[in-house]
């Protein structure tokens, strides 16, 4: 199978399996489901199940167990993006091609729609962990739930929150990439190599791949708020210049940047070597995602 077969196939997993997940609208707080299903089916990536659809691959993992956990990320990302974009945080009026969530149902039901997606991530994993009486589910979710936390995505976003129009080194900046964006995509890898039953070294390596490619990845999405366009990007470009927000490529410029990207692609795939075969497609990944455009 080609790569970009491959992608399109996972995508299409992912997308059937999230509909399962979230429940259709029903009852008297019928609103919070349809805002739940809004942003959650406006056209994601599906980046951080992918990733973690692969390190269970990648370590020969098998069974259905990674489905919900692929699912439960999914929900803890969409909820993030749309706290990230309600107007006490980076005020964007576009998501994913689509007006955001606040826009549509007003502030009030954007944040209970992301409390509502966080909560049932985790219902989602208990419900899998019960089913699966599985050791290896619990260590995944308090990997993806430290992750998501105060010492991980809370945390990144709290820094970069406070930090907007002031000046900051590069040691708080790399503080808010590795925390606010690189900790959950970390925590996609890693748990996906918990539930596949991985070896420590395996897991290991899976995690460093998943810190160089989360940092890549973040340091691209700095880039693409200046060099991309809205209708490609799907959320409004300059965004970070208008919050004030220190980037990469504010502190660095854009070469640096650029390059640094680069690098940090290429230290990823250095991690996958030892997987042979089973680590093709996430060096594929690391290498077509150093060159999005969206
Ligand atoms: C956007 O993530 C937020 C960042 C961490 C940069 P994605 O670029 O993965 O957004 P979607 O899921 O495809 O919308
Ligand atoms: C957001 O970073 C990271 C999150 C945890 C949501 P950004 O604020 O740069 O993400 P975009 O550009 O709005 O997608
Ligand atoms: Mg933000
Ligand atoms: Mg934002
Ligand atoms: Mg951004």
């Amino acid at each position: 199978m080609n790569f970009k077969k491959e992608l399109d196939t996972k995508v299409d997993i992912v997308n059937q399996y999230l509909d399962g997940f979230i429940p259709q609208a029903q009852g008297y707080a019928e609103v919070i489901y349809d805002a739940m299903r809004y942003s959650s089916f406006a056209g994601g990536k599906r980046l951080r199940p992918i990733l973690m659809l692969s390190a269970f691959e990648a370590v020969g993992g098998v069974g259905e167990i990674v489905y919900p956990f692929a699912c439960a990320l999914e929900m803890i990302h969409t909820f993030s993006l749309i706290h990230d974009d309600l107007p006490a945080m980076d005020n964007d009026d576009y998501r994913r091609g689509k007006l955001t969530n606040h826009k549509v149902y007003g502030e009030g039901l954007a944040i209970l729609a992301g409390d509502a997606l966080l909560n049932l991530a985790f219902e989602t994993m208990i419900t899998a962990t019960k089913k699966h009486r599985s050791w290896e589910a619990i260590d995944a979710m308090d990997v993806i739930a430290y992750a998501a936390g105060i010492k991980g995505m809370i945390g990144g976003q709290v820094v970069d929150l406070i930090s907007e129009n002031k000046i900051i080194d590069l040691d708080t900046l790399h503080y808010i990439h590795k925390n606010k964006t690189t900790a959950i995509i970390q925590a996609a890898l890693k748990a996906g190599a918990l539930l596949g039953k991985g070896t420590p070294e395996e897991i290991e390596a899976l995690d460093k791949f998943g810190y160089c490619l989360g940092m890549a990845f973040q340091i691209q999405d700095d880039i693409l708020d200046i060099i991309s366009t809205q209708e490609e990007l799907g959320k409004p470009i300059k965004s970070d210049e208008k919050n004030g927000k220190a980037t990469f490529v504010s502190l660095k410029g854009l070469d640096f940047s650029k390059q640094y990207v680069k690098q940090l692609s290429q230290d990823a795939i250095h991690y996958m070597e030892d997987f042979k075969e089973k680590g093709q497609f996430l060096s594929w990944l690391s290498e077509y995602l150093m060159s999005r455009t969206y």
